[in-house]
C-alpha cells in the first residue's frame, strides 16, 4: 500500500479517537500509540530494510513527511484540549459579582469623645495647647490652693470621693490650673485647655452622674481681660450651638475666680422668646468661669501687677445633652449601642 494512502487511514483513526478524548493524559496515550516505539511509523521504518537500495530513500522521505503531518495534527489537538480545559475552568470558577458583600460592623467614637475633640479642635485653632492632669488628685490642688480651705462651705457643693485625707478623685478639672501655674514658675504666659474625667459623690439619676467630663480653660498673660473671656466664650457658644447665638454673663461665685460669672447662651429653640427648653427665660446656662483670683496668681508665683488671667470650666455631657436633646445623663455611660450608634 502506498504510504500516502496508509497515512490517510491513520489520520482518520486518530481523528475518530480524538473525539472521545477529554484530558491531556489521554491525548499523550494516543500520541504514544502512533508515534511511539510500537507505533506504525517505527514499524514502517523497520520494514524499510526489506526494500531495495533505490527504494529506501524515497520510502524514508515519505514516512518522515507523513510523520511530520501526524505530529502537526497532534500539536493542533493539544492546543484544542488546552483551550477546552481553560474554558471549562473559567466557566466553573466564575465569580458572581452581583453577590452582596459581607457587612462588617464598624464602631464609632463615643459622643463624649466627639464633643471633646470638637472643642479641642476649636481651641487648638485659637492657639491653645491641650493639657491633662491626674484623676487621683491632691486635696492641695483640688481644693486648698484653689482658695478652698478645709472649712470652706463651697467644698460641700462638690461632695468628694476621698482615698486618704490628702488624696481624692478630682471633683473638677480646675486643679490642672494650679499644676500649670506652678509649672510655669511665675513668668510665662499660659493658654491651655484640659479635658478629663471628674468625680462627685452623687446618686446617679437622670441629671446626675458620679463621674462625668469637664473641659477646663486657662489663659494667663500680661493682658487677658474679662472682654477676652467673653469673646472666647462667644466663639465657643457659636461653634457648639449655631452662629446666631448670643451669650450673657451673670455674676456668680467661685473661690478661685474674681469676678466670677455664670454663662448663658440665647435659647436655640425659641431664639430668646421663651420656651420649655429655656424655662421661659430665653437663656440657657452652659458654664462657669471668671478672672483668675489674684490670691491664686500670688500663691503660684505670678505677680498680679504683671499678669492676669481668665478661666472657665464646662461640662461635656451638658454640652451634648443640650445640643442633641438627650434626656438622661446615664445614657452616656450604660453603653447601649442603640444610643451610641445614633451619633456615628
Ligand atoms: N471648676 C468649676 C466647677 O466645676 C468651674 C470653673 C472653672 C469655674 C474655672 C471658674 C473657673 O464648677
Amino acid at each position: 500500500m502506498e504510504i500516502k494512502q496508509q497515512l490517510q487511514e491513520v489520520l482518520q483513526e486518530i481523528n475518530t479517537a480524538f473525539q472521545t478524548i477529554d484530558t491531556i493524559n489521554e491525548l499523550n496515550d494516543l500520541k504514544a500509540k502512533y508515534l511511539g516505539k510500537k507505533g506504525c511509523f517505527s514499524q514502517w521504518m523497520t520494514e524499510m530494510k526489506n526494500l531495495s537500495n533505490e527504494e529506501k530513500p524515497k520510502f524514508g522521505q515519505a514516512v518522515n513527511a507523513a510523520k511530520d503531518e501526524v505530529i502537526k495534527h497532534f500539536e493542533d489537538f493539544y492546543s484544542q484540549i488546552e483551550k477546552r480545559i481553560i474554558a471549562e475552568k473559567l466557566a466553573k470558577e466564575t465569580i458572581d459579582v452581583s453577590l452582596p458583600g459581607r457587612v462588617f460592623p464598624v464602631g464609632a467614637k463615643h459622643l463624649v469623645s466627639q464633643v471633646i475633640e470638637e472643642v479641642e479642635d476649636l481651641f487648638i485653632g485659637l492657639g491653645y495647647t491641650v493639657k491633662e492632669g491626674p484623676e487621683i488628685e491632691q486635696d492641695l490642688y483640688n481644693f486648698e490652693m484653689l482658695n478652698l480651705p478645709k472649712s470652706h462651705p463651697a467644698r460641700d457643693m462638690q461632695d468628694s470621693f476621698y482615698i486618704t485625707e490628702e488624696l481624692l478623685l478630682r471633683t473638677h478639672t480646675s486643679p490642672v490650673q494650679i499644676r500649670t501655674l506652678l509649672e510655669n514658675s511665675g513668668n510665662k504666659p499660659i493658654k491651655i485647655i484640659c479635658p478629663g474625667k471628674v468625680y462627685r459623690r452623687d446618686d446617679d439619676d437622670q441629671t446626675h452622674s458620679h463621674q462625668f467630663m469637664q473641659i477646663e480653660a486657662l489663659v494667663v498673660d500680661h493682658e487677658a481681660t474679662l472682654a477676652d473671656l467673653k469673646g472666647t466664650l462667644l466663639i465657643l457658644a457659636r461653634k457648639m450651638f449655631g452662629e446666631e447665638r448670643q451669650i450673657r454673663l451673670r455674676p456668680s461665685y467661685f473661690p478661685f475666680t474674681e469676678p466670677s460669672v455664670e454663662v448663658d447662651i440665647s435659647c436655640y429653640k425659641c431664639h430668646g422668646k421663651g420656651c420649655s427648653m429655656c424655662k421661659g427665660s430665653g437663656w440657657i446656662e452652659i458654664l462657669g468661669g471668671g478672672m483668675v483670683n489674684n490670691a491664686i496668681l500670688e500663691a503660684t508665683g505670678y505677680d498680679p501687677k504683671q499678669y492676669q488671667g481668665f478661666a472657665f470650666g464646662v461640662g461635656v455631657e451638658r454640652l451634648a445633652i443640650l445640643r442633641y436633646g438627650i434626656d438622661d445623663i446615664r445614657a452616656f455611660y450604660i453603653n447601649d449601642l442603640r444610643f451610641n450608634q445614633q451619633f456615628k
